[in-house]
């Protein structure tokens, strides 16, 4: 395991060194999931038992890694997730990821609950980002939120249907996420914050206004971090269904890729509706604790998808091998979530841009490993299934 005088390697590292920077309640907010984290720990576990097939004596003296995703050229087939209260694991967190994401030729996904609003990650980046939706009932915000992302110059619209309610994720509830804390609770948090002075001084008071950015004008009293559960339940429409999809479609002239897909007959009626792309995903495991991995349900939903819609997944992509199994999986390319908020946390840009780096630099490596100098090279022959 590094001490802080080795230089983090592995996302792993990275997630240890944002355990010490971080307060408790924010870094378990970003690192569990839903009730006993059995579909997280699937998530990582399916991963890891994949075996790639070691193939030698290709010509591998060009590694091309590059895709195009929505026409535009990615340096790697990924892209980082969207991810809420991104500012609060560091200073202004979501412009630095945009950032990082843009050096590194990778898309880079806001949230609908991020700190920074659309328009302050706009005016940090030159390309393009995407951005993320959920439904609100107020669908008037809906339509102002999709026109400044328009005005932004947004042209992928991420819609995540896999969060009709908020998962129950019981680190949250026991520090006090889900709201209604104790006086013992306050407590416990001065003191979490007495022992992290350095994020107090570079997010908890320099890193200010903490507010959603992109919604404070629709909800002005509600405060990011505390009362992100409440505002799920007061503001986010349970009742949406494959009809609201088509309705997305018409206010939406980009692209449209619907996030948190699990089976093959919600990968088609996606499709139906619309979509030009869907994100197999579970949330990370932060929504129905008990679902499969998202990678053992990719190859069905690609059967079942054709050539219709681009599939790509996310939930437990930690290196760059994990990235080519996908692709051998049939995925077009993948998200990461945690990782990128973990490098993040740690070390700020600086600590994401090194881990964007390390994980096409591994991609290199299993191509150059596995015989396939190009994506398309990339196929279930890439795995070992012995
Ligand atoms: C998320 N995720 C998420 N998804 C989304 O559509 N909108 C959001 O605001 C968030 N917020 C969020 C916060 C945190 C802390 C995490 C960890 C995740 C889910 C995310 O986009 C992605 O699906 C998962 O993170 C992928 O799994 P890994 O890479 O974290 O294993």
């Amino acid at each position: 395991m590094p001490t802080m005088r080795l230089a983090p390697a592995s996302t792993s590292d990275y997630r240890r060194l944002a355990e010490k920077r971080l307060p408790r309640m924010l870094f378990d907010y970003i690192d569990g999931a839903a009730g006993e984290e059995v579909t997280l720990a699937a998530n990582d576990a399916d991963f890891k038992a994949i075996r790639l097939r070691q193939q030698v004596m290709r010509d591998v003296s060009e590694i091309d890694t590059t895709i195009k995703l929505f026409g535009e050229e990615c340096a790697m087939p990924l892209a980082l997730a969207p991810i809420g209260l991104g500012g609060m694991m560091a200073r202004r967190g979501e412009i630095l990821a945009a950032r990082a994401a843009e050096a590194a030729g990778l898309p880079f996904c806001l949230s609908t609950v991020a700190i920074c609003s659309i328009e302050e990650v706009a005016r940090a980046v030159a390309k393009p980002f995407w951005f993320q939706l959920y439904m609100m009932k107020d669908r008037g915000h809906v339509r102002e939120l999709l026109e400044r992302a328009k005005a932004a110059g947004c042209e992928t619209l991420v819609f995540t249907v896999d969060l009709a309610v908020a998962g129950v994720r019981y680190r949250d509830v026991r520090n006090g996420m889900g709201g209604g804390v104790s006086m013992f609770g306050k407590l416990r948090a001065g003191a979490e914050y007495l022992t992290h002075p350095s994020w107090v001084h570079d997010v908890g008071v320099m890193g200010k206004p903490h507010v959603f950015g992109s919604l404070a004008e629709f909800y002005p009293n509600v405060k990011a971090a505390s009362e992100l559960k409440k505002l799920i339940d007061a503001q986010f429409d349970a009742s949406v269904t494959w009809k609201d999809i088509e309705w997305l479609r018409r206010q939406w002239d980009g692209n449209l890729v619907i996030k948190g897909v699990m089976t093959a007959e919600d990968a088609v009626a996606a499709t139906d509706a619309g979509a030009d792309a869907i994100v197999v995903s579970n949330h990370g495991g932060r929504q129905l604790d008990g679902v499969a991995s998202s990678i053992t349900v990719t190859p069905g939903i690609v059967d079942a998808v054709g050539d219709r819609a681009a599939v790509l997944m996310d939930g437990g992509v930690r290196c760059g091998k994990d990235v080519a199994a996908a692709l051998a999986y049939g995925a077009k390319a993948v998200l990461i979530g945690r990782p990128w908020i973990w490098a993040l946390a740690a070390q700020g840009e600086r600590g994401l841009k090194t881990l964007l780096r390390t994980l096409k630099a591994e991609m290199e490596v299993c191509m150059a490993l596995t015989g396939a100098p190009t994506i398309a090279d990339i196929t279930s022959d890439t795995l070992d299934k012995t």
